[in-house]
């Protein structure tokens, strides 16, 4: 395990050198703009849930899961479950407050590994070091998806082992509340599931819309899976000041962000970065040129005060 974090660690030593490369300047016509105090403040709702994806899911099934679910105490679960070990704790429910079905997926406990190997070393069998690849999506679980469209073969497993799983209980918690609107949250690894989980589920179930709210979010997939994600979905994907995680997998592996990054720069002071990987020094890619710039204690936020957690 150990000798893989080196590995891990080498190979994202390699990519740094890669990404210090000026990116080329693009189009001009969008600007990186300051959030206002209310549109942070609508992000929190959406923060609790995602930190209440680290809590058991007797407890997340109960709502009594402490701070992260009196947050939103209104908030009506459908379904939680995984181990915490081979399958991501998880949950399902709808919150009247924000009128949407709400998806959330964990991620790695932050308390237990250092962030640069969260994400990339956090199941040894699976997602890591140089086993991970990038592959197409299953057409099984994405039936019609161009086979272009690529995604870490990691994160792609982790999110099949429940896919159908969460796409009954969504179903369950459409047709119980009469939702129109499911928005899936998640944080590191889990915020990767969900992203997966929001181009999966509308291949499935029409009729009402869907936006993911990520936080500490890694690459996902390649150049085609960002720019089906910027055509067909709603993304907003938050980085916390010099967060490493956003940044790896390497650009140079072939891995992409889509577009909808908020950046949360040194001052507190969030902005939305437009376009894909922004290269912008207020934005994670120009802010983290390689993860020695990164400091791993941003990964877990806070995020306008809430620390990833339970
Ligand atoms: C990054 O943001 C700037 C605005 O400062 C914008 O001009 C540029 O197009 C953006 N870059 C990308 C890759 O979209």
């Amino acid at each position: 395990m150990l000798a893989k974090g080196f590995l891990v660690s080498a190979l994202l030593f390699g990519l740094s050198v890669v990404q210090a490369v000026p990116a080329p300047e693009l189009s001009k016509r969008q600007s990186i703009t300051a959030l206002s105090t209310s549109q942070i403040n609508s992000y929190t709702p959406f923060t609790w849930f995602a930190s209440a994806a680290y809590c058991s899911p007797s407890s997340t099934l109960a709502w009594n899961c402490g701070a992260n679910c009196a947050a939103n105490s209104d908030f009506i679960p459908v379904a939680s479950g995984g181990d915490g070990t081979d399958v991501q704790f998880w949950y399902v429910g709808y919150s009247p407050s924000q009128k949407s079905v709400i998806v959330a997926h964990q991620g790695t406990d932050p308390s237990s590994a250092p962030p640069q190997l969260v994400v990339l070393n956090y199941r040894e069998a699976d997602a890591t070091d140089a086993n991970a690849f990038l592959e197409s999506l299953d057409s099984s679980l994405f039936p019609g998806l161009s086979s272009s469209i690529e995604a870490h073969s990691g994160f792609a497993n982790e999110q099949a082992k429940t896919a159908t799983t969460i796409l009954s209980n969504v179903q369950k918690a459409i047709s119980a509340h009469g939702a129109k609107q499911v928005t899936l949250v998640g944080h590191s690894l889990g915020a990767a599931i969900s992203l997966l989980d929001t181009v999966y589920l509308p291949l499935h179930i029409k009729g009402v819309s869907f936006k993911f709210v990520g936080y500490g979010l890694p690459r996902v997939g390649n150049q085609d899976f960002a720019n089906y994600v910027d055509a067909n979905l709603q993304v907003t994907h938050i980085n916390n000041k010099e967060d490493p995680i956003p940044i790896v997998p390497g650009r140079f592996l072939g891995y992409h962000h889509p577009s909808g990054e908020v950046h949360i720069m040194d001052n507190n002071q969030w902005v939305s970065c437009p376009g894909q990987d922004n290269a912008s020094t207020e934005c994670i890619v120009g802010d983290v040129p390689n993860i020695f710039d990164g400091d791993e204690s941003d990964h877990d936020g806070p995020y306008n005060g809430v620390e990833m957690g339970c």
